[in-house]
């Protein structure tokens, strides 16, 4: 058995778990900070850090008392080094590192998109994978295509080339004045809306495999919005994104309705082309986007392979599931060294762990 006690501080939610064997979770602690970051509509780093440093001891303390383990019951450490908000990162690695020079455990440096693929295996009907898989990673920083040829193994075969999708959703939920996070306040307006009222772009990428969003984000601000005449109209159109001057003959609903049936679409044809392109057994679908469930029905309904997700809990961010991957890097005989630093951004590939 191998217990490991794993912390994730990456962006706006301060997390701990103890996760056994990659599988189990014995606890599963996160404080989120939404209330904090609403007033400004999104993420805002300086007051996150703070609000990370004020409860990552309770959080830890937390998960190791849910758990019911003292630190002698545990392997190793884990926490998430990257990719996300310096000043964040640096709140979990620096108690993290406290913790090994302490304990005298072993630390293991996590790529928090690994976390979100590994999610999947903290869902209680998960099965070992069968390799090859596709990992679709969809979240509000980021949004990844890659095959998974083994644990650890990652080809990147594609990304977006523009917004994430979930950064799309909390656009244009702020442009609609719809409450933040804008993914479940879309989902929510959108179940009384009409998918086909307005046909917004499925944008083509060069890379058969790249999304690109920022095109779907400006049809839908300009099929809602005032449009002014003439030389200011570009200007205008960029304010309105902040103020906002909603046409008074639209139906929220129905705008809703229309852009997730556009974003879900876009997301499905690519992984349905790399799915057969690359011969995988099943699709992966993880990050917050993938708690969306006109996204996991439409990937279900097109997808001839099975098409897997985390229990709604896990997907968006937590620490569980970056102490699931852990344990497999644990098992892989992967450590960190104790001067170890936050990576603002890191790619998932197969070299992961290079330079
Ligand atoms: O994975 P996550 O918690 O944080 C990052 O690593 O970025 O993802 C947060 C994102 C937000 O953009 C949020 O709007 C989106 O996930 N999200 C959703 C839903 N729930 C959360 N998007 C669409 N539908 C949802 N139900
Ligand atoms: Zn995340």
């Amino acid at each position: 058995m191998t217990a490991i006690l794993a912390i994730e501080t990456s962006c706006d939610e301060t997390a701990a778990a103890v996760v056994i064997d990659g599988a189990t979770i014995a606890s599963n602690i996160v404080a989120s900070q939404l209330d904090l970051h609403a007033q400004y509509g999104g993420v805002f780093p300086e007051v996150a850090s703070r609000a990370h440093a004020e409860s990552i001891s309770d959080v830890v303390a937390q998960a190791m008392t849910q758990a019911d383990m003292v630190y002698t019951d545990l392997d190793a450490l884990a926490v998430t080094q990257g990719p996300g908000l310096v000043g964040s990162l640096l709140v979990g690695i620096n108690f993290a590192k406290g913790l090994a020079l302490a304990t005298g455990l072993p630390l293991l440096g996590i790529n928090h998109l690994e976390g979100h693929v590994y999610s999947l295996w903290l869902a209680p009907a998960f099965s070992e994978a069968v390799f090859p898989v596709l990992a679709l990673i969809v979240s509000g920083g980021h949004s990844e295509l890659l095959v998974m040829r083994g644990h650890g193994a990652y080809q990147r075969i594609g990304g977006t080339i523009d917004d994430a999708a979930g950064e799309a959703f909390d656009k244009v939920g702020r442009l609609l004045g719809l409450s933040y996070p804008g993914g479940p306040a879309i989902e929510e307006a959108a179940k009384s809306g009409a998918a086909n009222a307005y046909h917004f772009p499925r944008a083509k990428t060069e890379g058969a495999y790249d999304f690109s969003f920022s095109g779907l984000k400006t049809a839908v601000l300009r099929a809602v919005t005032i449009q002014p005449s003439g030389g200011r109209r570009a200007k205008r159109i960029r304010g309105a994104e902040k103020g906002a001057q909603l046409r008074d003959d639209i139906n929220i609903s129905d705008v809703a309705a229309s852009f997730q049936e556009a974003l879900t679409d876009a997301l499905v044809a690519r992984a349905q082309r790399a799915a057969r392109d690359f011969n995988a057994n099943a699709v992966y679908l993880s990050g917050g986007v993938s708690a969306n469930t006109m996204l996991r029905e439409k990937l279900r309904a097109k997808l001839s392979v099975p098409v897997n997700y985390p229990p709604l809990t896990l997907c968006t961010d937590n620490a569980a599931m970056i102490g699931a991957a852990a344990h497999f890097r644990y098992l892989a005989g992967h450590r960190a060294s104790l001067d170890i630093e936050a990576r603002a951004s890191w790619r998932l590939s197969e070299d992961v762990y290079a330079d």
